[in-house]
């Protein structure tokens, strides 16, 4: 074999690759002639281990050659196949194409589902009405708060012992410390307090609404991050039996006459006396069950007298006005009313759960 030989066999072999990759209609198809015009079994693929038996003149001249072929061969399928892939995308995209001028007779077109609003919302919302009706207005303040709002105004000073009541989350703010996620409601009725002092807007009758955080495991009656309302009533004449009516007024318009509301003596700094608000669990209707660890009773929240060290903090004068606060978890509310065995699923995003409310 010489060199010259060689070179119409070579344009043969290039010949007829050009034919084949024209000839492809398909994907299908170009991925089959690629393989046999330029894949490992290929006459292309072949010549070049043959190359092995020639000279080495021979061998570099029919190498150069071969090589030329190859990125012909190569060259010709890319631009086959560039444009079989523009002539299927668009046939693919004509088959997608809606036809939204046609109306098929006797269609029934069903609306896409509508969502509503989380239950923790709509139990907020449930509430606010129970106190508006009561004759309570509703105030907000802000989840991020100062130590002093949540906690130093409260009673609560620096390295108080009472502060490992609340396990909180700090905003890596300087002066470390200083800055939190609140970890109650109760820094609103400081806001509050403040406020209407100053404007001498007092007497004061306000719910106040809100999500909270705490640094704890979530448990079948607790979340770290949760709802509270706190209730504030600043006024003339104010005594621990108004606190005590009140709960009972709301526990009855809110979870029906045959729930149960008790006070248990507890401690908070803010109040004084202070105690802890209780209704009969919902899910064994006081007969003890592990969503209530067995006692029967659901703590809802705490209350008591609004402490003097409090009106203090807040210029408020205790010869003239007293009062009495509370608050309670929405989630916990939510999860009484509708028997909820474990409120995590309150945030699970389950469908099955969310879809019965
Ligand atoms: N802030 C208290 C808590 O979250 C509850 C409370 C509010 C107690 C108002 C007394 C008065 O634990």
């Amino acid at each position: 074999m010489t060199g010259r030989g060689a070179e119409p066999d070579v344009e043969l072999l290039v010949e007829s690759a050009r034919d084949a990759i024209e000839a492809a209609e398909t994907s299908d198809d170009i991925r089959a002639v690629a393989t046999a015009v330029s894949g490992k079994r290929s006459p292309l693929a072949l010549a070049h281990r043959s190359l092995g038996a020639c000279s080495p003149e021979e061998r570099k001249q029919r190498g150069q050659l071969l090589n030329q072929a190859r990125s012909e061969i190569e060259g010709l399928l890319e631009r086959r196949r560039a444009q079989i892939e523009a002539v299927e995308s668009r046939a693919a995209m004509e088959a997608d194409r809606a036809d939204l001028s046609e109306l098929v007779p006797g269609t029934v077109v069903t609306a896409p589902g509508r969502g509503h609003l989380s239950l923790v919302t709509r139990t907020r919302d449930a509430l606010e009405d129970v106190f508006v009706g009561m004759g309570f207005e509703v105030a907000e303040g802000p989840e991020i708060e100062t130590d002093w709002y949540n906690f130093g105004a409260l009673n609560i000073p620096p390295a108080h012992p009472a502060r490992g009541m609340w396990d909180t989350f700090y905003l890596d703010l300087d002066p470390p410390e200083s800055t939190l996620l609140r970890t109650h409601t109760s820094p609103v009725q400081i806001r509050l307090m403040e406020g209407a002092q100053a404007a001498g807007r007092l007497p004061i009758h306000a719910v106040m609404p809100g999500r909270c955080y705490r640094r704890d495991t979530p448990d079948a009656r607790h979340l770290a991050v949760f709802h509270q309302v706190e209730g504030l009533v600043v006024d003339e004449g104010i005594t621990f039996a108004d606190l005590a009516g009140t709960i009972e007024v709301f526990t009855a318009a809110y979870f029906g006459a045959d729930i149960h509301a008790r006070l248990r003596p507890a401690y908070f700094p803010f109040t004084e006396p202070s105690a802890e608000f209780e209704i009969t669990c919902t899910i064994c209707r006081g007969a003890g069950c592990r969503t209530c660890s067995q006692t029967g009773w659901i703590e809802l929240g705490g209350c008591g007298m609004v402490d003097p060290a409090v009106f203090a903090a807040v210029g408020i004068d205790t010869e003239r006005w007293s009062g009495f606060a509370f608050g309670f978890g929405i989630d916990r509310c939510a999860q009484m009313r509708h028997q909820i065995a474990d409120m995590r699923v309150l945030t699970e995003n389950d469908i099955r759960f969310i879809r019965q409310f």
